[in-house]
């Protein structure tokens, strides 16, 4: 399993919610938990690895040793307070970052995959990962809440990827 980059038309799609947490959604859950550890990522999203269901995996304890890793399924933020703005990164665009507004703390409603459903409370980075990942689920990027200032910043990087992808269809074209 790959990490999907930018442009990929699966970032801009929305995830489907999960119904029956079946072996292969167990199984979805652990090849994302390695192939976010693998990669140094707080969070990483269903869509960014192919596939629509409304998933995300988290790393609760991002600053420890010992990481304190929750796959989430069907979340929803209920409660929002505070606004923070933050550098913020996101694995389908790596070496991007950009300063991101974002509740400070949330609460959310979600179930495991033992199908038992928690509310949890967040604040700070983690509550920053939450949202950016809820946002995949819906086909939302970090890169939406560009600010005026760094603008220019993404179109440099965007405008690179373009340069990418037209040297590598070149190369296939051959
Ligand atoms: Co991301």
């Amino acid at each position: 399993m790959e990490i999907v980059k930018y442009p990929r038309e699966i970032l801009r799609e929305k995830a489907k919610p999960i119904e029956k947490i079946s072996d292969s959604i167990f199984e979805l859950a652990d090849s994302m938990i390695s192939i976010m550890l693998e990669n140094k990522g707080i969070g990483l999203a269903a869509n960014q690895v192919g596939k629509l269901y409304r998933l995300f995996v988290i790393n609760l304890n991002p600053f420890e040793d010992k990481p304190e890793l929750l796959a989430v399924i069907n979340p929803k933020i209920i409660d929002r307070e505070g606004m923070d703005v933050d550098e913020e990164g996101c694995l389908s665009f790596p070496g991007l970052y950009l300063n991101i507004p974002r509740a400070k703390k949330i609460r959310l409603h979600m179930q495991n995959l033992y199908n038992e459903k928690m509310v949890l409370d967040t604040e700070g980075i983690v509550a920053r990962a939450i949202q950016h990942e809820i946002d995949h689920l819906d086909g939302v990027l970090f890169i939406d809440y560009v600010s005026e200032e760094e603008k220019p910043k993404l179109k440099r990087y965007l405008d690179d990827l373009k340069t990418m992808n037209n040297s590598n269809l070149k190369a296939n074209n051959l």
